[in-house]
């Protein structure tokens, strides 16, 4: 048998066949899985990536509980057509404090990863209401009874608590005055809004859902899509990137 009709060995024996194909993904598998155990995270280390606030983790229970995910993403993938569309794409530690993640697998609407600081509050504020005031085609449906739901704050500092268990770095400071946080991001002219923007930095306090008094639900899902995406500052990522 000449060099060049040994494959018949393989093509003629089934099990020798089954054979080769485990040896060879098994290869295939180690180089995949081997590097693995020697990184100590495959999440890279970005700046910027802080805790969500008691503000934005509650608007993260509407989004989940109305099940927004269910038409939108949250994850850019890195092809051209996203990253034109929707801006530079998802990094690993854009969600490392996503329990759980919102990455989706459906696009009925557009991907959300960098909504945050898109559009204004007040836009957000009417689409949610009514989608078709903005968007006339729009099939999204309507959220009014949030700018008249109350968020409810007896659970909040459990919540970061739990999140804590899973690895997110709330310090007991955070915990202790998870609810004044949370309404001191919802009135700038609130006293604890220095506290709060001293334990989160560069978190903004605004009236998100535009009216006074006491944080609506709207306030709460309005924080949280206007910080998608920008926690990182790309300008200083990308020089980062090309100094490595
Ligand atoms: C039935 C599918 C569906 C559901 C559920 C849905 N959306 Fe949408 N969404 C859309 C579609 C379609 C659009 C594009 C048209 C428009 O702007 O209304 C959109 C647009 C948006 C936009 C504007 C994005 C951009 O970049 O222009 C935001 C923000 C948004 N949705 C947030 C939400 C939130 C928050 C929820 C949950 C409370 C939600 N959506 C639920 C379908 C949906």
């Amino acid at each position: 048998m000449s060099f060049w009709t040994r494959h018949q060995i393989f093509e003629k024996n089934s099990i020798v066949l089954i054979a080769g194909i485990l040896v060879v993904v098994a290869i295939g598998g180690l180089v995949e899985i081997t590097p693995l155990f020697y990184l100590k995270s495959t999440i890279e280390k970005v700046d910027g990536i802080r805790p969500y606030t008691p503000l934005e983790l509650t608007g993260r229970n509407v989004y989940v509980r109305e099940g927004c995910y269910l038409c939108h993403s949250q994850m850019i993938r890195p092809l051209r057509d996203e990253v034109e569309r929707y801006g530079h794409f998802s990094l690993a530690a854009e969600s490392m404090y996503d329990h759980p993640f919102q990455w989706g697998s459906k696009r009925t609407g557009p991907d959300l990863a960098r909504v945050g600081a898109k559009y204004s509050d007040e836009w957000h504020v009417t689409h949610l209401v009514n989608p078709r005031a903005i968007v006339p085609q729009s099939v999204m449906p309507g959220y009014p009874f949030l700018a008249e739901t109350e968020v409810d704050v007896a659970g909040m500092a459990d919540h970061l608590r739990t999140n804590r268990l899973v690895g997110v770095p709330y310090s007991d400071d955070q915990i202790a005055n998870a609810v004044a946080d949370l309404k001191a991001q919802a009135d700038p002219d609130n006293p604890g809004v220095e506290a709060f923007t001293k334990r989160y930095p560069k978190a903004v306090a605004r009236n998100f859902d535009g009216k006074a008094g006491i944080p609506t639900e709207m306030d709460a899902l309005v924080a949280y899509l206007q910080m998608l995406g920008t926690l990182v500052d790309f300008k200083l990522y990308n020089e980062k990137a090309n100094l490595r």
